[in-house]
């Protein structure tokens, strides 16, 4: 059996999902590729630091170089976080003809058609699709699922973290930071959780759900941005009498050839299909001229729904190399602009 070596940028929270997911389905993963698929190495910043899962120690390295100049390793997997750094991470694995596996939606967000670009200059394969509503496969359904159709919105839930404390908050009447402290010990937060409850998190989530669906460049600074850090418990009882939920919800929707995209605290009558949505759960609906109204809906943060996309990708990226068809990626960026943002 033909073995595929894969280089780790980060063993946190999904890093170890990655690994177990790796370990407990090697069955299906060799018979979907033909090959075994073993971890190399692993870039962490602590070496000593317990870790979530059985890995050799000896594949831990905090030099970042031993994981993206070693030739033997095929795939890099980064799952790490993190922008700047990480980005010449990322292009320098593609320089080195790696393909990259990504869960990291600031840096998709922000640099997405760089790397996107130099994933094609390097016959490269990049996917991203943990990079938005965890274990949803929104990203796929929207560049193939739904490929035909001409996409006029898309609105949801797309943090799992203050859909945690917005559901804790008016289920449970827990306070705002004790729902939080919850959140990030349950991983679903990022390492700086000031990016999920200013609406950081979900407006990058957005921007790339809106490039894919409506085939333009949506960058960050499109994207109007509201968080719930200054949402009380007594705003959240005062709706529920009211007989409303508040969410967080990211709209992106086309009006007369521009498209509008933000994200804010919203009151939804209860019977509304979001207002169900409950802790790190999120959904996306997506409406296109043909096929109507779709909804995705499933984890969108936690170790193994969001290990669960990457790992899919890898399979993705693996049956390419096998078939000799690498250089493909969910390339939604590189298309020329058609559809202008609001603020143009
Ligand atoms: P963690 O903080 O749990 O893990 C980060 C890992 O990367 C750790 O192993 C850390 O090392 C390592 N690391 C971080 N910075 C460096 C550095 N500069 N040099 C070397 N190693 C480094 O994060 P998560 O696993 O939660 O998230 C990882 C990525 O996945 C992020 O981009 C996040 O946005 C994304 N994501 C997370 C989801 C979730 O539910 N948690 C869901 C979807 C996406 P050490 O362990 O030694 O500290
Ligand atoms: N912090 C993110 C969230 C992780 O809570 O949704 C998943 O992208």
């Amino acid at each position: 059996t033909d073995v595929i070596s894969v280089g780790l940028l980060g063993l946190g929270t999904v890093g170890c999902g990655v690994a177990r997911i790796i370990e407990d389905h090697q069955e299906e993963l060799e018979h979907q590729t033909g090959c075994a698929i073993r971890i190399k190495k692993a870039l962490v910043q602590h070496l000593d630091k317990e870790r979530d899962v059985k890995l050799d120690p000896d594949l831990l390295t905090n030099h970042a170089e031993e994981v993206i100049f070693d030739p033997e390793i095929d795939v890099i997997v980064e799952v790490m976080g993190g922008i700047e750094q990480t980005r010449e991470y990322v292009l320098d694995a593609l320089r080195q003809k790696k393909h990259v596996v990504t869960a990291n939606k600031d840096l998709i967000a922000l640099h997405g058609a760089e790397l996107l670009q130099a994933a094609q200059e390097n016959g490269c394969d990049l996917y991203y699709e943990a990079s938005v509503a965890g274990g949803i496969p929104i990203l796929r359904s929207l560049v193939e699922g739904l490929a035909s159709d001409r996409i006029l919105k898309i609105m949801g839930i797309v943090n799992g973290t203050t859909n945690y404390i917005l559901t804790k908050m008016s289920k449970e009447g827990a306070a705002y930071e004790e729902a939080l402290r919850e959140a990030q010990k349950l991983g679903y937060a990022e390492a700086d959780p000031t990016a999920d409850v200013e609406g950081l998190d979900a407006a990058r989530k957005m921007a790339i759900l809106s490039t894919l669906g409506f085939l333009t460049n949506v960058e960050l600074d499109d994207v109007s941005v509201q968080g719930i850090s200054q949402v009380t418990a007594e705003d959240i009882a005062y709706c529920a009498k009211l007989g409303y939920t508040m969410k967080l919800i990211g709209i992106a929707q086309r009006d007369e050839g521009r498209i509008e995209v933000s994200v804010q605290p919203t009151l939804l009558p209860h019977d509304h299909p979001l207002a169900a949505v409950s802790n790190e759960y999120n959904a996306v609906y997506v409406y296109g001229e043909s096929v109507g109204q779709t909804m995705f809906y499933g984890p969108g943060a936690g170790q193994l729904p969001t290990a669960t996309a990457v790992v899919s990708d890898l399979v993705t990226v693996v049956k390419h190399m096998r078939l000799g068809v690498s250089g493909r990626s969910m390339v939604a960026p590189l298309y020329p602009k058609h559809l202008k943002t609001k603020e143009e």
